[in-house]
């Protein structure tokens, strides 16, 4: 029964996602490729979209529609077939996928296809004999390889020795064959001479798999003994080399001379590259004359330095330019955005350092150029070179659509394609107050409410103060029946109350907005007791000092009675004279003044119990709480009821209750 609901809760779920319509979003191609096919080879195209409505497809190529017979292709699966292949119908091919949302069409671009014919051309008959090369031992040789056929994609060099096709020639230490097919002997030896029979240069197609070999070369060797040494001599090298950022590049060096001059190899920052296999640098062979550059970064550019030595030293040196079309630093891609919001489209590209930036992108809507209206109406706005394309006040489902970029540089250019999808934004149908000011006994409200029509659920996070809470921040209630949450500040103790203050904020999210709410939440006492603290030392002290000037008077004024007295007979002094006339503490009780007994710490007569304001007496939650109120003084409190009680300036309290007459002696 559990299961059932599940599976059919998930099944309305994604049923929901799949039933809202939304733009096509291309997934095969994902890539932009260059595929090599043989000479009437078929050729099948799969382009494929996630769209509702279902996806139309249409092919392009080389950005036009396709007109030709000998391209079929299939609206409704997204197949493109070219029976047989013929340079004809090489090119860029790139596909749109299409559907109706609103009243328009959307149009999704893929990314380009290049399809390549793979061939490897004849050598041209020349009818002539094979040139012959002479050389003495121990000199360099090197044999070109001439008229070298067409060969796409770029074929490998071989050379082959004698009449039999079979005989390889294997590259060692003194043998070398260079990138443009040259054979090359470090030195030669009478053995190198095959006596009449021809060196034959060869060229490999490894996407067709076959091989074409050109006439040959007669090599004849004179012998010389002893062979003498010679110095190191540059047979190979390039002065620069362009590097493609990401891939890879092959530096190469080839030393004549005799010994075989040992290769070494410095790189851009002129440090010697030591192993023959590191993350960055490999060597191609044992001899060193290959140096492959991995993973190329801005950072290789720069001077490559190779040194050939035997008994002397040679050297050649390489610039390695780094360059690339345009990198991608934000690449085009898809958004869903909530509608009245603003989406920005981003389409970013840089260069290599030090050469020139791409200009702006070229945008493109739905496959075609951008109407001019919607830039002047406001609704397109670009910013940042072109390169960011706002879409302002977004509509449902009238601003759905999608986007397409073209990035141009020296090197060559980047596509781009991104939609937007426009969905129903997250309604906040009830908000609490954004300020709220507090007193103890006071509720703080903190419910909000969101709904959506569109499909992607509501959640909900808090943050308090800057931190995360992942149910609730501290003393939060929240009531899953009425969605309403709270702090009730009557039920909290003084020391958490104090807690409360400060920033809440309600983040309302889906995979595709975020909303946040925020309540600050101000404690209206405790602002109150701040200055009022502050004022009240220099009241103590004038309170102390009158205090002080008042007892003397009494005290003297009760020793002139008292002299009297006992000069005309004692008169008893009455309870009601004492309590209303005669005494100061009373007086400056009732005025608001602090109880006076600091006077004991001046060394003055001991009083009774200490004034008190309420009826019973106080107890303090903790010490602390107190500290920062006063310095253990009196100076008020929260009453159990939640009510303040001040000392400073509440004249409507009780009157204190005075000390008994018969506790005093004086
Ligand atoms: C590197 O190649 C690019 C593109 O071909 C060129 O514009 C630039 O001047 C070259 N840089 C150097 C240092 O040769
Ligand atoms: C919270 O505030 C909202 C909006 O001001 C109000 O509608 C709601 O009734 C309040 N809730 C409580 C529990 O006071
Ligand atoms: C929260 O962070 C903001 C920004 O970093 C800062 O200005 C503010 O003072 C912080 N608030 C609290 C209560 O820490
Ligand atoms: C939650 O709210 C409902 C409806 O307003 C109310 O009936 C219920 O008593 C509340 N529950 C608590 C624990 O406060
Ligand atoms: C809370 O109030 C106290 C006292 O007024 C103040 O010092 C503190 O900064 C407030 N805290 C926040 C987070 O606003
Ligand atoms: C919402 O608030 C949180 C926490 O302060 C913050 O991390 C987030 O970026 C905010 N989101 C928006 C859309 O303002």
């Amino acid at each position: 029964m559990h299961r059932l609901l599940i599976f059919s809760i998930m099944f309305c779920i994604s049923y929901g996602q799949e039933a809202r319509p939304h733009p096509p979003k291309i997934t095969t191609p994902d890539v932009e490729e260059r595929i090599y096919y043989k000479i009437n080879d078929e050729v099948i195209l799969a382009c494929q979209a996630e769209a509702n409505p279902k996806a139309q497809y249409e092919w392009t190529k080389d950005n036009e529609a396709i007109t030709s017979d000998f391209i079929k292709q299939d609206p409704n699966t997204g197949e493109l077939q070219i029976a047989t292949l013929t340079r004809r119908e090489t090119g860029a091919y790139q596909c749109f996928a299409s559907n109706q949302i609103g009243s328009k069409t959307i149009k999704a671009m893929s990314p380009i296809i290049t399809v390549d014919l793979a061939y490897l051309e004849s050598w041209d008959e020349t009818g002539l004999p094979p040139p012959r090369i002479s050389a003495i031992e121990g000199e360099a040789v090197q044999l070109t390889c001439d008229n070298v056929p067409a060969c796409n994609p770029p074929g490998q060099f071989k050379w082959y020795q004698g009449d039999d096709d079979s005989s390889e020639v294997v590259q060692n230490e003194r043998i070398a064959i260079d990138a443009e097919g040259t054979l090359h002997f470090v030195y030669v030896t009478k053995s190198d001479d095959l006596n009449g029979k021809k060196y034959q240069c060869a060229i490999f197609n490894r996407h067709l798999n076959s091989i074409n070999l050109g006439s040959g070369k007669i090599l004849e060797v004179t012998k010389l003994n002893p062979i003498p040494d010679r110095a190191p001599s540059v047979l190979y090298s390039k002065s620069n080399q362009k590097a493609l950022i990401g891939h890879y590049v092959d530096i190469e060096c080839i030393f004549g001379g005799k010994p075989i001059p040992a290769i070494s190899w410095k790189n851009n920052e002129l440090e010697l590259i030591t192993g023959s296999s590191t993350d960055k640098y490999e060597f191609m062979d044992t001899s060193r004359r290959v140096l492959r550059v991995k993973n190329i970064q801005e950072s290789d550019e720069g001077s490559f330095t190779c040194e050939g030595a035997n008994t002397q030293t040679n050297s050649a040196i390489t610039a390695l330019n780094v360059t690339s079309r345009p990198i991608w630093e934000k690449a085009l891609s898809s958004i869903t955005v909530a509608a009245t919001k603003e989406a920005s489209m981003t389409c970013q590209a840089k260069s290599v350092i030090r050469e020139n930036p791409p200009g702006p992108p070229e945008w493109f809507e739905n496959g075609a150029s951008i109407p001019n209206d919607k830039f002047e109406s406001g609704k397109y706005v670009f910013s940042d070179n072109q390169q960011i394309l706002k879409v302002t006040d977004l509509v449902k489902p009238d601003d759905t659509t999608c986007f397409q970029c073209k990035v141009t540089n020296s090197e060559g250019f980047r596509f781009g394609d991104g939609c937007l999808d426009v969905i129903e934004p997250i309604v906040i149908t009830l908000r609490p107050p954004a300020v709220q000011e507090i007193t103890k006994g006071d509720i703080v409200n903190l419910t909000v409410i969101a709904e959506t029509n569109s499909p992607f659920e509501i959640r909900y996070k808090w943050f308090f103060n800057n931190q995360t809470y992942d149910d609730m921040p501290p003393f939060v209630i929240f009531n899953d029946t009425s969605k309403s949450a709270y702090i009730n500040t009557e039920d909290l103790s003084f020391e958490n109350y104090r807690k409360i203050n400060g920033t809440y904020i309600r983040m309302v999210y889906n995979a595709h907005e975020t909303i946040n709410i925020t309540v600050q939440v101000v404690l209206k006492e405790v602002a109150v007791v701040g200055p009022a603290t502050a004022a009240a030392p220099d009241l103590w002290w004038i309170a102390l000092i009158i205090g002080i000037l008042l007892l003397v008077c009494v005290i003297v004024i009760i020793c002139v009675v008292c002299r009297r007295k006992a000069q005309e007979g004692v008169y008893p002094l009455d309870k009601k004279e004492r309590a209303n006339d005669l005494d100061p503490e009373k007086d400056l009780a009732d005025s608001g003044f602090h109880d006076l007994s600091r006077a004991d710490d001046n060394g003055m007569e001991k009083k009774g119990t200490p004034l008190q304001f309420t009826e019973e007496p106080l107890s303090y939650e903790d010490d602390d709480s107190l500290a920062e109120y006063g310095d253990g003084e009196d100076m008020g409190k929260f009453n159990e009821d939640g009510s303040f009680i001040g000392v400073y300036m509440d004249k409507k309290q009780p009157a204190p209750p005075v000390r008994n007459g018969n506790e005093t002696q004086i």
